[in-house]
């Protein structure tokens, strides 16, 4: 049985005398669970010789890099350094519509603005990294399930040579203990309790090119999508929920106007790990209510679909 106060002790020990008595150490912030869980832990090890690092990609989801600031720099008080880098990332990604080649760009980007800002910190030795017990299988699995399908990048997507010896204080457990950790550590729920989100961001659920504006209709759909869960208690039985902006345009009819505008879709799955899923059995009700707000609000949007696939055959993610 797992004692997660335990665990904390042990953490906590082995960080300390892991990082000694000299140096800093750098952790990856992305306003994920696992790595908030990190810094959280390290904050309770090491609180004096942690440094956080936000990349702004500008691929984030609707207010995520100020609730990162709010939660580390304000209720933790953690030296928090946020990178806007959001100009870099959406210029180099101008016109590129193939997923693989949107994530390799992303992971390019990053890890550049991540050496530079890390290159600024003075003593850092040391790179804390989210890793969890199934990211260890699954890299060294054959099978490798999703990482081979699509080329995975997240906080801990940094390559081993940027010179920094690794803590991975989170390697031997699972999402869910990670949740418990992070509870325990003064995590507040909205941060511990939230759906996994892919380090590529919006990239990859904006299908074709992705531009400010289409950023814009998809921060807004989806805030409205996971507004209403909430709303209706419904968020937290689900695995993973988001909205996906499609390059289709179709005719509408709004007031008595014709209208020509793109499509949305709704993905909500259940799953336990994310390998495989199955299609949330939201009600049409409840769909129809989401659509109704989205369309009357977000300008660029004329219809919403919900997209009734399980994983396999569809992958959770459109790209
Ligand atoms: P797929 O789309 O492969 O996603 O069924 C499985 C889970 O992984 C997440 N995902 C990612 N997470 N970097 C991440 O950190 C990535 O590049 C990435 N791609 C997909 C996805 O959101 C789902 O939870």
């Amino acid at each position: 049985d797992w004692n997660m106060h335990d665990f904390i002790e042990a953490s906590v020990d082995t960080i300390r005398s892991q990082v000694g008595a000299a140096g800093r150490v750098i952790c990856g912030l992305s306003g994920g669970v696992d790595s908030s869980v990190v810094a959280a832990l390290l904050h309770r090890a090491i609180p004096d010789r942690l440094t956080c690092v936000l990349v702004d990609n500008g691929l984030l989801r609707h207010q995520e890099a100020e609730n990162v600031q709010e939660v580390f720099e304000g209720h933790f008080g953690v030296d928090l350094r946020v990178v806007d880098a959001k100009r870099h990332f959406l210029d180099r990604l101008a016109g590129v519509t193939d997923p693989e080649k949107k994530r390799k760009i992303i992971g390019e980007v990053f890890i550049r603005e991540f050496e530079k800002v890390a290159a600024e910190i003075e003593d850092a030795k040391f790179l804390a990294q989210g890793t969890l017990y199934p990211d260890v299988i699954e890299s060294v699995s054959i099978r490798g399930p999703s990482a081979t399908i699509k080329s995975h990048h997240n906080v801990g997507g940094l390559p081993e040579d940027l010179g920094f010896d690794l803590i991975e204080p989170l390697r031997e457990l699972f999402k869910d203990e990670v949740r418990v950790l992070g509870r325990a550590l003064g995590l507040p729920p909205h941060m511990v309790d939230r759906h996994p989100f892919p380090g590529p961001g919006l990239a990859v659920r904006i299908l074709g090119e992705i531009t400010e504006e289409r950023l814009s209709i998809l921060r807004q759909s989806d805030k409205i999508f996971i507004e209403a869960l909430r709303e209706e208690n419904l968020y937290h039985e689900i695995w993973q929920a988001f909205a996906v902006l499609l390059p289709v345009k179709t005719v509408g009819v709004m007031g008595d106007q014709r209208t020509y505008e793109d499509t949305l879709v709704l993905r909500a799955v259940t799953s336990e790990d994310g390998m495989t899923a199955d299609r949330a059995n939201l009600s049409v009700e409840f769909l129809g209510r989401v659509s109704d707000r989205i369309i009357n609000s977000v300008r660029g949007v004329n219809r919403v679909v919900y997209d009734v696939t399980s994983k396999p055959p569809g992958t959770i993610e459109w790209e």
